[in-house]
């Protein structure tokens, strides 16, 4: 299948114009948009193709709000701590960072991955081998990077949409409430939270890195 887009250049242009978006118009999102985001996120690549992936879509206003609740109460939490140091200007109001994407995007989707066994690990292992003195898929953390993989081929797709997406960290303030409320149990665990939604106008793009300054090159 030919690609979308004209060459390669013109797939760069369109990639830069992706923005993390944190204010959304109020309309809901339908559902054939939002099966087609986690479509995308079912064609990233996966370490032994395992899929290690799951998504909570969540568009319940109800259970949206539960989930701000819990990460407000986490970060009120985190900073009535923080500003009995000397560090409480570092801080600033850092923590609104963590939840105010969500507060009016229509839709939280909360991604999860489980772990699997260290294969390679267990087969050094079973030939009488010492794991720690070998390095397999487990020192990268390859389920949490293919579900990487997958979160961001949903952002692209989101993108695609005329969506807004924006992939947090903050929520993992409120991991076990949030994981509770979502009925997330292990061996899934949550990789942040995505607010999803239409977008309003998007935000200037932030400063990047120079290709000098991230390539490293061997060649001949
Ligand atoms: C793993 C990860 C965690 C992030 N956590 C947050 C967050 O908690 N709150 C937020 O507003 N943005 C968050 N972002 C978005 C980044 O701030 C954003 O990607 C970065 O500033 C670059 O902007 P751009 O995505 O528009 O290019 C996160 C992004 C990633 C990949």
């Amino acid at each position: 299948m030919t690609a979308p887009f004209a060459d390669g250049p013109a797939m760069l242009d369109w990639l830069r114009t992706r923005r993390s978006v944190r204010n959304f118009a109020a309309d809901p999102v339908d559902r054939a948009v939002l099966e087609r985001l986690i479509e995308a996120a079912r064609t990233a690549p996966s370490s032994s193709n395992r899929q290690p992936w799951r998504f909570a879509v969540v568009t319940s206003a109800s259970a949206r709000q539960a989930i701000i609740e819990a990460i407000r109460i986490r970060v009120a939490e985190i900073e009535t701590v923080i500003r009995r140091g000397h560090h409480a200007d570092d801080y600033g109001n850092y923590g609104d960072f963590f939840f105010e994407p969500l507060a009016n995007a229509p839709v939280i989707v909360v991604p999860q991955f489980r772990d699997y066994p260290d294969l390679i690990g267990n087969l050094i292992e079973s030939g009488g081998g010492d794991r720690s003195q070998f390095s397999t898929a487990a020192a990268m953390h390859a389920e949490r990077c293919s579900t990487s993989a997958a979160v961001m081929a949903l952002l692209l797709q989101a993108h695609a949409e005329g969506l807004g997406a924006c992939w947090m960290a903050g929520p993992m303030v409120a991991r076990h409430d949030i994981e509770r409320q979502l009925r997330i149990a292990r061996p899934f665990q949550m990789v942040g939270a995505i607010a999803v939604g239409h977008l309003q106008q998007a935000p200037a793009a932030p400063p990047r890195k120079s290709v000098e300054q991230i390539a490293q090159w061997f060649q001949d």
